[in-house]
């Protein structure tokens, strides 16, 4: 087991929380030129506005609103009201010294009917503000298409990712923002973690749309087995859809970028057994390669293929075309790591850690003496900062060093009321965990892998889906009876570091 901080990874830690002139810029600083230093944030987590300006009710308007979802009882039909205060956050960006924001389109926003509707002009009209204000700032986008919410209608009309018929959903609301934010945005993700989404959405059942089966949750409907396979290829055949429109329509005007964000966790073999170590690969092909590798190599993983057979929806010879190299960018959203334990050759051990019967392995992170770095606050991050460099490695070596942006990492606390608000600002493990994070992810560049950019989850406290607003993930604080946004510690101490290694002013 390695030790959880390499001693280095202290060297700019509290100290550095003043501000650098930018004659500081440290010579040796891996990151290129434009390197992308920014903060992230998604629609339904941040805007609130939930009924305003013709936006359409979606997914998560329904899952929140019906009781029992979110652990608190809240909702997003406020959340941090970014809807309104914009020009607020863009000032505190600013004020960080970050150069570029990463934030999702609400599809119900912009299409509150899907393709059976009109497009909402308030909806674009908003957009485009927020987009303008941003480029006038000079604030590098990053924009996702799908980042977990989307219109009820199109689960209504046909249940959704469950029907093919959602590619040419996908593909027309695609279209309709390339088309009139295209010329300012440089960045575009078609989805958010879909390895998740479909995960929670059909196999548990937390997410919308609650569908699940047997022992995996509780749902009325659905089929754990079959479900998230469908739900997820239709998502890949979508942002395929979504690439195509670009590459053929637009991109060669707009020299833009488009790629996927994947849930990337670093997985490690509990033991050096080659049970484990092919349970890993397991793993591994159950989260993201289940999409970067169709994506990039036009086929699911082997191990995919191998465990579920006919389960696993097939490509035809055309979709493969299309899907190859389908993609300019690899998202990562890298939090946390676990080790993986094989259940093939010896029975799981229950309380061990999660079983992931799918896939017959289990993820571990903690046992007596073997724990998977050290413990976060929220039960399922433990801090593991060569987990970064590790997995950036692995991602470079499996899909060719292909540009890679972290689109998220972040450390959660617990919005405990025992903690005061002066208690959250001084969120010295935060600046620990990204100091970590960081360094490991220098190493892993300096080492050659193409690393484009890197966003801090999350630039406010925010609507933290199932756990309503019981987690604060932001490096800033939000006081959610006033809204009163605040820097924390984190967000002076990544001030430092940007201004520090950071080469674009
Ligand atoms: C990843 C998701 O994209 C984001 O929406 C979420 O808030 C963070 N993880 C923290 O869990």
């Amino acid at each position: 087991v390695v030790a959880l901080f390499p001693s280095s990874s202290f060297s700019f830690s509290l100290k550095s929380a003043k501000p650098f002139l930018r004659s500081n810029v440290e010579d040796d600083s891996p990151f290129r030129e434009d390197f992308l230093f920014g903060t992230a944030a998604s629609s339904y987590q941040f805007e609130g506005a939930y009924l305003s300006d013709g936006k359409g009710i979606s997914n998560w308007d329904v899952h929140s609103h019906t009781p029992g979802k979110i652990v608190d009882g809240s909702n997003g039909d406020v959340a941090v009201d970014s809807y309104h205060l914009y020009q607020e956050d863009i000032k505190l960006m600013k004020s960080l010294g970050v150069n570029s924001y990463r934030f999702s389109i609400s599809w119900s926003r912009i299409l509150p009917k899907g393709r059976f509707g009109e497009i909402n002009q308030a909806g674009i009209a908003y957009y485009n503000e927020l987009i303008d204000a941003l480029v006038l700032e000079g604030v590098e986008l990053f924009v996702t298409l799908c980042h977990f919410d989307m219109p009820q209608e199109l689960e209504d009309q046909y249940k959704s990712w469950l029907s093919s018929e959602i590619q040419e959903d996908f593909g027309y609301y695609a279209d309709v923002c390339f088309k009139y934010f295209g010329d300012r945005v440089k960045y575009w993700s078609t989805f958010n973690e879909p390895n998740f989404q479909v995960t929670f959405g059909y196999r548990d059942g937390t997410f919308p749309p609650s569908r699940c089966s047997g022992h995996f949750g509780n749902c009325t409907d659905g089929d754990s087995e079959t479900e998230p396979y469908i739900a997820a290829h239709n998502i890949i055949l979508s942002h395929a859809a979504a690439v195509d429109v670009y590459r053929t329509k637009y991109q060669k005007d707009q020299k833009g970028m488009i790629g996927i964000v994947l849930h990337c966790a670093w997985f490690e073999p509990f033991s050096d057994s080659e049970a484990d170590g092919l349970a890993t690969d397991r793993a591994n092909a159950f989260f993201a390669n289940w999409f970067f590798d169709p994506i990039v190599l036009g086929r699911y993983p082997e191990e995919m293929s191998q465990v579920l057979g006919s389960t696993l929806p097939e490509f035809s010879s055309k979709d493969m075309e299309k899907l190859k190299q389908g993609l300019d960018f690899l998202g990562i959203n890298h939090y946390t790591s676990y080790y993986i334990k094989d259940c093939i050759y010896s029975a799981c051990e229950p309380g061990l850690g999660t079983t992931r019967s799918e896939g017959s392995f289990q993820t571990i992170q903690e046992r007596d003496g073997f724990p998977m770095g050290k413990r976060g606050d929220l039960g399922w991050q433990y801090i593991y900062p060569q987990g970064m460099e590790k997995m950036v490695t692995y991602l470079k070596d499996r899909y060719n060093n292909v540009p890679m942006i972290i689109s998220e990492n972040g450390y959660g606390e617990m919005n405990s009321p025992m903690l005061t608000t002066g208690d959250f600002l001084n969120d010295v493990r935060r600046v620990e965990y990204m100091s970590g994070y960081l360094e490991s992810l220098m190493a892993a560049i300096r080492k050659g892998a193409d690393v484009r950019g890197y966003y801090a989850w999350s630039l406010l406290d925010n609507f933290e889906w199932t756990n309503g607003y019981t987690q604060r993930f932001g490096i800033c604080h939000v006081d959610y009876n006033t809204l009163e946004r605040t820097p924390k510690l984190s967000a002076k101490w990544f001030k430092g570091f940007i201004a520090k290694y950071g080469k674009t002013p």
